[in-house]
């Protein structure tokens, strides 16, 4: 295992009832770098966000998280790991302040230390000005951004935000990826975004991955992607046209 690869898998993976969702997948994460994990729907990426956390077990193949492995270190990954999923749910009738009090109590967060983490997570992603605001009112970005702090409040070292740019417009994208390029670049949080916002995803990640069936197809930078399939060239390919082209070929 690499040094500085803070995920790996080796051949991970799940079948659901003899169905392969996630077929021999190799890929890694390097420590620091904000991973773009790209893919159609059905490919296989929240299962395998789920395994890595230990939420799921594989059917074959192994992970390593923070040099763990999930099937025996789901709970110490867990508390390195903040899960942004797919739909985070709310109580509509709380505030910022009391949603984020609450999940501070379901960490064990002392009290005395809860109110600063909480401010300075409602600071970060900058909703200081509406954290007494039902959430229930908050638009849809918002509640993106109230995820986020809900998952800072015990100071992962990763995140893992599943399509968290999904159902925005294009101003509540663009703040949202703002916000997760600042808490890479600011807090020195390694990032495994998985998104169909290509050109979000073009503006902020260092490597990518394209998941198709189950299979990483390939991984790299997008100039690394770009020159094998488009070869050298003086043009600079966007993260959709490489993305389609390897789409196509699969
Ligand atoms: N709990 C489950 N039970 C059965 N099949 C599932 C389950 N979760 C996901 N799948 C199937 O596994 C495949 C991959 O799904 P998923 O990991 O959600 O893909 P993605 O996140 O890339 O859209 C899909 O064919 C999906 O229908
Ligand atoms: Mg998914």
């Amino acid at each position: 295992m690499g040094e500085d690869r803070i995920i790996e898998t080796t051949d991970l993976t799940k079948a659901y009832n003899g169905q392969v969702a996630v077929d021999k997948l190799n890929f890694f994460v390097r420590e620091g770098e904000i991973f773009g994990f790209l893919g159609p729907n059905g490919a296989g990426k929240t299962t395998t966000l789920l395994m890595l956390l230990g939420l799921s077990t594989p059917s074959g193949g192994r992970a390593r998280v923070c040099g763990l492995d999930p099937t025996r270190d789901s709970k110490k990954i867990k508390a390195m790991v903040g899960y942004l999923p797919e739909n985070v749910g709310f109580y509509n009738d709380l505030d910022a302040i009391q949603t984020l009090e609450f999940i501070a109590d379901l960490n064990q967060i002392p009290k005395d230390e809860a109110q600063g983490r909480i401010h300075e997570a409602l600071d970060l992603v900058g909703l200081e000005a509406e954290a007494r605001k039902k959430v229930g009112a908050y638009s849809r970005g918002m509640k993106q951004r109230l995820g986020i702090a809900e998952v800072l409040i015990k100071n992962p070292s990763i995140l893992f935000l599943d399509e968290p740019t999904l159902g925005l417009d294009p101003e509540g994208a663009t703040k949202l990826i703002d916000l997760i390029a600042r808490l890479n670049s600011e807090k020195g949080i390694t990032v495994l975004l998985s998104s169909h916002n290509l050109y979000q995803v073009q503006r902020i990640c260092n490597r990518v991955g394209i998941m198709i069936k189950g299979r990483m197809v390939v991984q790299g930078t997008m100039d690394e992607l770009a020159k094998e399939k488009f070869g050298l060239d003086d043009r600079q390919y966007s993260l959709e046209e490489i993305y389609l082209k390897y789409f196509q070929e699969a």
